[in-house]
């Protein structure tokens, strides 16, 4: 069954404890945790003492997204605060920045993804997937919640399953960005087995209702 990863970018950021209580008694199976630095993405969002705190309160899984520029530097400091899976986008340093970063997240006994935006093909990532536990393919421009999700990532998301296949990796496959009952069915046929949703999660009353809906299931 795909996994559902609700993105804290669109909770109550002042009753933060709670919504991630509530999320979590709804069936998430991840928190998404989306760091921002206003360099990588032109918007600035959390970072370590939000994740120490949120470490805290739940036992899921935390996803954390680093939307930061050269995310090598940060590694320590948010592996320390409870992260237990860092993504990190593969356009955010040199080559040698990323593979630095992957060794040092491992050396940690994290696991590691690696993110690609929109306009990055599939087949950059193909060399370093063999390395990772999780791969995640972003259906908006990274910065925001709430914008437009991009069918035309599809393609990608299915090259990128096919590949993970052939190569019989246990590499997760993540979505991220606008991801709703409507469209996680095209991400679930071509491949995806984590969902990350912000909005459709955070901005209904019944969050256990949309996560159902987002895994496929009816929608009272
Ligand atoms: C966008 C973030 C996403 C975002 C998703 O830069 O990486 O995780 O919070 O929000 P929705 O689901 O509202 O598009
Ligand atoms: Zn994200």
């Amino acid at each position: 069954m795909v996994k559902i990863a609700p993105s804290i970018l669109s909770a109550d950021f002042a009753r933060l404890g709670s919504e991630i209580r509530a999320v979590q008694k709804a069936g998430a199976d991840f928190i998404h945790v989306d760091v921002m630095d206003g360099i990588f993405v032109p918007n600035i969002s959390i970072g370590v003492p939000v994740v120490q705190s949120v470490r805290r309160i739940t036992e899921l899984v935390l996803d954390v997204h680093l939307m930061i520029d050269r995310p090598g530097r940060y590694i320590e400091a948010f592996a320390k605060a409870g992260a237990d899976i860092l993504v990190f986008h593969l356009e955010a340093d040199t080559p040698e920045g990323i593979q630095d970063a992957i060794d040092r997240t491992k050396a940690l006994g994290k696991r590691v993804g690696l993110a690609l935006k929109p306009a990055t093909p599939a087949e950059a990532l193909f060399p370093l997937l063999p390395q990772l536990d999780m791969a995640l393919v972003m259906t908006v421009e990274p910065g925001f919640g709430g914008q437009t999700f991009m069918s035309d990532q599809m393609d990608k998301l299915q090259k990128l399953r096919q590949e993970i296949d052939r190569l019989r990796l246990d590499c997760l496959l993540e979505v991220d960005g606008g991801v709703s009952p409507e469209t996680a069915p095209l991400c679930v046929r071509a491949g995806a087995d984590v969902l990350v949703a912000g909005s459709a999660v955070f901005g209904s009353a019944d969050s256990a209702q949309v996560i159902k809906a987002l895994r496929g299931k009816e929608m009272k």
